[in-house]
C-alpha cells in the first residue's frame, strides 16, 4: 500500500467517522437506523449514541445502568420505562465518559471503554461488511455489501426473545438478577439434552429444574420428548410454537401489539404485552401461576409465603443471611455443630414443604415414629409429616425451596433450650428482587460482589473526580433513586395484574349443552349470577351447567372470568371445565358435586352432619378462601359466601362454588366501584362495609365466613329473627349468639349455642375454636377480622384433637 492510499483511507475514515451521523440524521425522519462500515457511536454525544429501528419501535446504542455506567443495549423506544431487550455487556458495562462503539473495516463491532479495552465484541471477520441496521423486529443485523446477515443479535438473546426471535438448541435466557438490574441471575431457561424446554435454578448451593413440574410426567405436562430439533418461536399473533409441544396463545392474541417474552428477574418465564397508550406491560401469559413454585426463591432454609406477593420468611430458631440477598437464606441461631449429644426438640410449622433433599420417606408410621427416625440420624435437621392419608414421614437432610403448602406439616429439629413461640408466625420480608434502593448506590460505588460469590460483577471505572463528588453524588443517587423507585412501584401494580388464560378449557356448543342437560330439566341451585343445571356429556361426565343471567353481558366480560376461574385449580374449589358463549347464550359448565350444597345439610330436617365432617368443612372451605385470597395470582375476592356455595362432594369434603364471578381485585384497596354493586352478596352473611360504600376487600369474605361457621356451629341461620324470653326485644340470631358469648362466663355458652341435633358429640376444642374464630371473623371492624391464611392455621392446630374431649 503506498502512503497515499493509506493517507486517503485515514481521510475517508474520519469523513465517516464524524460525517456520518450527521449525514444520516439528516436523512431519517429522527434518527439513523443504521451504522455504515466504519462509522462510531459514542458515549458522550447525546445526538449520535443511538440508532432505531425503522418505524422507531427500537433503540440500540448506549443505554445508562447506573451512575456513569453504561451498557450497549436494544430497548423499547416507547415503553414508559424504556424497557431493555437485548444487552451486549451485561456483566461489564463500560464508562460513560469516551466510551464508543465502532463498526470496524475488519467486519467486527467493538465495544471499547474509555481506556481502550476491549469490552465486547462480534466475532464477524469479513472483507466485505458493509452496515449493522437495527430492524423492525429489534434484531441488529450486520450485513455485508450483498446484504448478508453476517452476525445478529437474535443469536444471542439475554433474557428476552422477540417476536420471530427464534429459541434454539444451545441457547440459553438467562434471568437478570434482580428487579430493575442487568447483570445474570441464577435462573435460565433452554432446551435440556432431552429436547424439553426447562427453566432451572441454578443457584450457588443447588440447582433445581422447576419447570415444567418435574413432580409429574412429561405427558402430563402437555410436552413430548421425541421430537429432537429443539426450537421454538414466539410469532406476531402472540402464539407460541415449540417441537417439544408447548404451544399456547397469549390472552391478547393478535397483529400489532407488542409483546416480549422475558425469563423475569423472579424466575418466571412471562410474555409481557404494551399497553400502547400508557406504556406499561402487562402479562398475556406466564409459565408458572404460583410464584413459589420457582425454586431457589429464599435460599438455604427460607420459606416462600404469599402475603400475597411472594415474599421470604425464615423459620423459627433462624435469622436472614443477608436482608439485600435472599440467595443466601437463613442462618441458623443456635449451634448444629456440636449436636451430637445434643437434646433436641421439633418446632411445628404448619402448612410448609421444603422441596427434596429427602433422606427417606415412610409410609404408614406415626408422627412420634416419624420424629424418632429424624432424632436418630445426624444428618437430618427435619421431617415432613403429611397429615392427609396414612400419614408419610420424609426425613430431610437439607432445608431448600421451602414455601407454603396446604397438607404437610414441617417438623423442625432444634436444640432443646431454644425457646420458641409457638404457634410459629411467619412473617415475609420483600424478596431480594425488590430491595433496589442498595443497587443503585451499590452500582455506584465501583465494585461489588453479588450472589454467594460466583458472579462478580465489576464497575471496572471510577474515576478520581468520583471520589471527590462522591458525597454530593451519593445524595443524588438517593433523591433520583427515590422517584426511579416510586416509578417502578406503580408498574409493579400494573404488573400484578396477572392474567390469564383458559387453554385448558373446553369450549362447549350451545345445543350440545342442551342436550347433555336434557333441555335444562334438572335444577341443581340457583343464585343470583344464574341457574345450575344437571347434565351428562357425551364421554359419561356428569358436569353443572350453570346459563349465566343478565349480569354478565358481552363476550369481554365473560372471558375476563373465564381467564380468571380457568387457572384456578384446588382442592375446595368447583373445577370449571369449560364454557359457551353464542350469541345470547352464555353458559359454563363446572365439575359436578354428588352431595348438594351446605345449607341443605344444616337447615333442613332431612340431612344431619356429624361435628367432624362440620369441622372438615369449615377448615376446607377455609382453604379454598385461602387459596383465592393468597395464593392463585389473581387474588380473586368471592363476595359471596354462604351455605349455599359451599358444596359437598361423595366424602363430604367442601368445594366452594360461584367464586370469580364478582370480576377480579387486586390486593390493594380500591373506592367503591359501581361494577360491584351489581353483584352483593347476601343478606345476612354481608360484611357491614356493603352498607357503609366502603372499598370492598377480601375481608367481605372473612366476613361471611364468620357466619357461616358460626352457623355451622348452632344450626340455624343466624340472620333470621327472634325473641328471647327475657329480652322482649325482637333481634337476629346473630345478635343473640354474640350477646350470649359476651355476657356468660367461662365458656358456660357452649350449652347454649350448640346445635342440640349434635347431643353433645362433638369436641369441645374444636367447637370453641370455630366460635372463637367465628366470632373474630365477623367484627364489625375489618381491619380486626384475621385474614385467611391464619383462619386456616388456627384450625389447624385443633384439628388432631378428634374426638378426645366431648363435652359431658
Ligand atoms: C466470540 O467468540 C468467543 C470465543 O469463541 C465467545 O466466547 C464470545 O461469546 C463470542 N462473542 C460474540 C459476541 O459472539
Ligand atoms: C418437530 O418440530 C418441528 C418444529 O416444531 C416440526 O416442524 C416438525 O414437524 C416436528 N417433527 C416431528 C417428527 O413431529
Ligand atoms: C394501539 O394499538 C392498537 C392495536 O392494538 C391500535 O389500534 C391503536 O391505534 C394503537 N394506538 C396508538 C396510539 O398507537
Ligand atoms: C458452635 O460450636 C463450635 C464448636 O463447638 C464453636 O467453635 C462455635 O463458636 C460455636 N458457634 C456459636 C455461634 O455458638
Amino acid at each position: 500500500m503506498t502512503n497515499q492510499s493509506i493517507i486517503h483511507s485515514f481521510q475517508c475514515f474520519i469523513f465517516l467517522t464524524f460525517i456520518f451521523p450527521f449525514n444520516s440524521l439528516a436523512s431519517s425522519s429522527i434518527r439513523p437506523h443504521y451504522l455504515q462500515e466504519g462509522a462510531t457511536l459514542s458515549v458522550e454525544d447525546h445526538d449520535s449514541r443511538f440508532i432505531t429501528s425503522p418505524d422507531q419501535t427500537f433503540t440500540f446504542g448506549f443505554y445508562e445502568i447506573g451512575t456513569n455506567a453504561y451498557s450497549l443495549a436494544i430497548w423499547f423506544t416507547n415503553s414508559k420505562h424504556k424497557t431493555v431487550v437485548w444487552m451486549a455487556n451485561r456483566e461489564k458495562p463500560v464508562n460513560g465518559v469516551g466510551s464508543t462503539l465502532s463498526l470496524r473495516k475488519n467486519g467486527a463491532m467493538v465495544l471499547l471503554d474509555v481506556d481502550g479495552m476491549v469490552s465486547w465484541q462480534t466475532n464477524t471477520t469479513s472483507s466485505d461488511i458493509d452496515r449493522a441496521e437495527l430492524l423492525n423486529s429489534g434484531n441488529l443485523v450486520i450485513k455485508n455489501l450483498k446484504g448478508d446477515i453476517k452476525w445478529q443479535s437474535f443469536d444471542y438473546p439475554t433474557d428476552t426473545l422477540l417476536p420471530t426471535q427464534i429459541f434454539t438448541k444451545n441457547k440459553r435466557l438467562v434471568s437478570a438478577l434482580r428487579k430493575g438490574g442487568y447483570e445474570s441471575g441464577y435462573f435460565y431457561m433452554n432446551f435440556d439434552s432431552d429436547n424439553v424446554l426447562r427453566l432451572v435454578y441454578d443457584g450457588p448451593e443447588i440447582s433445581s429444574i422447576y419447570w415444567p413440574n418435574p413432580d409429574i410426567g412429561m405427558y402430563q405436562n402437555g410436552r413430548t420428548n421425541y421430537n429432537s430439533s429443539r426450537v421454538s418461536v414466539l410469532d406476531d399473533n402472540g402464539m407460541f410454537l415449540s417441537s417439544d409441544g408447548l404451544n399456547f396463545k397469549t390472552i391478547d392474541m393478535g397483529f400489532g401489539i407488542k409483546r416480549r417474552m422475558t425469563l423475569d428477574h423472579d424466575g418466571n418465564l412471562r410474555v409481557h404485552s404494551l399497553n400502547n397508550s400508557t406504556g406499561l406491560w402487562y402479562v398475556s401469559w406466564q409459565a408458572v401461576s404460583r410464584a413459589c413454585e420457582v425454586r431457589g426463591l429464599c435460599g438455604r432454609n427460607g420459606i416462600c409465603i404469599y402475603s400475597p406477593e411472594p415474599k421470604c420468611s425464615c423459620p423459627p430458631g433462624f435469622v436472614v443471611t443477608d436482608p439485600s440477598d435472599w440467595n443466601k437464606g437463613c442462618k441458623p441461631t443456635f449451634n448444629l455443630s456440636n449436636s451430637i449429644n445434643q437434646p433436641f426438640k421439633f418446632v411445628m410449622i404448619s402448612m410448609v414443604d421444603y422441596y427434596g433433599f429427602d433422606i427417606n420417606s415412610t409410609n404408614s408410621v406415626s408422627l412420634e415414629v416419624c420424629q424418632k427416625i429424624c432424632l436418630e440420624d445426624p444428618n437430618c435437621q427435619a421431617v415432613n409429616y403429611r397429615l392427609t392419608g396414612t400419614g408419610v414421614c420424609y426425613t430431610k437432610r437439607a432445608l431448600f425451596n421451602g414455601y407454603r403448602a396446604e397438607d404437610s406439616t414441617i417438623f423442625l429439629k432444634v436444640p432443646r433450650n431454644l425457646s420458641i413461640s409457638e404457634p410459629v408466625k411467619l412473617h415475609g420480608s420483600s424478596a431480594r428482587c425488590e430491595s433496589n434502593t442498595r443497587e443503585t448506590v451499590e452500582g455506584y460505588s465501583s465494585m461489588y460482589i453479588t450472589g454467594s460469590g460466583t458472579r462478580k460483577v465489576m464497575w471496572i471505572y471510577l474515576y478520581s473526580f468520583c471520589f471527590s463528588l462522591l458525597g454530593i453524588e451519593f445524595v443524588f443517587v438517593l433523591l433520583g433513586w427515590f422517584f426511579l423507585f416510586r416509578k417502578s412501584d406503580l408498574s409493579a401494580t400494573v404488573e400484578a395484574g396477572y392474567q390469564m388464560i383458559a387453554s385448558q378449557f373446553s369450549r362447549f356448543s350451545y345445543n350440545g349443552l342442551k342436550k347433555a342437560t336434557n333441555n335444562f330439566k334438572e335444577e341443581l341451585g340457583r343464585g343470583g349470577s344464574g341457574i345450575v343445571y344437571k347434565g351428562t356429556l357425551a364421554n359419561g361426565r356428569m358436569v353443572g351447567v350453570k346459563r349465566l343471567g343478565d349480569v354478565l353481558q358481552g363476550d369481554e366480560n365473560l372471558w375476563a372470568e373465564m381467564s380468571v376461574i380457568g387457572k384456578i385449580n384446588h382442592m375446595n374449589l368447583v373445577r370449571t371445565w369449560g364454557y359457551c358463549s353464542e350469541k345470547r347464550h352464555k353458559l359454563l359448565v363446572y365439575e359436578y358435586v354428588e352431595n348438594s350444597s351446605l345449607d341443605k345439610h344444616l337447615f333442613s330436617t332431612k340431612e344431619f352432619l356429624g361435628w367432624k365432617q362440620r369441622f372438615a368443612v369449615a377448615l376446607g372451605t377455609a382453604k379454598g378462601l385461602a387459596y383465592l385470597h393468597d395464593e392463585c395470582l389473581e387474588w380473586v375476592i368471592h363476595c359471596d359466601i354462604k351455605p349455599e356455595n359451599i358444596l359437598l362432594d361423595g366424602d363430604l369434603h367442601p368445594k366452594i362454588a360461584d367464586f370469580g364471578l364478582a370480576k377480579l381485585y387486586q390486593r390493594e384497596e380500591r373506592g367503591p366501584s359501581s361494577e360491584l354493586s351489581r353483584i352483593r352478596g347476601t343478606k345476612g352473611y354481608m360484611a357491614p362495609e356493603w352498607a357503609l360504600n366502603q372499598p370492598i376487600t377480601a375481608k367481605v369474605d372473612v366476613y361471611s365466613y364468620g357466619i357461616v361457621i358460626l352457623e355451622m356451629v348452632s344450626g340455624i341461620r343466624l340472620s333470621s329473627w327472634t325473641i328471647d324470653d327475657g329480652n322482649n326485644q325482637p333481634e337476629t340470631e346473630l345478635t343473640k349468639l354474640m350477646r350470649i358469648i359476651e355476657e356468660k362466663e367461662e365458656e358456660s355458652w357452649i350449652e347454649t349455642v350448640l346445635d342440640p341435633r349434635l347431643k353433645r358429640n362433638v369436641s369441645k376444642k374444636q367447637v370453641i375454636t370455630l366460635i372463637k374464630v367465628g366470632c373474630s371473623c365477623a367484627q364489625e371492624d375489618r381491619n380486626k377480622r384475621p385474614r385467611m391464611a391464619s383462619v386456616v392455621e388456627t384450625l389447624l392446630q385443633s384439628v388432631s384433637s378428634n374426638d378426645e374431649d366431648p363435652i359431658l
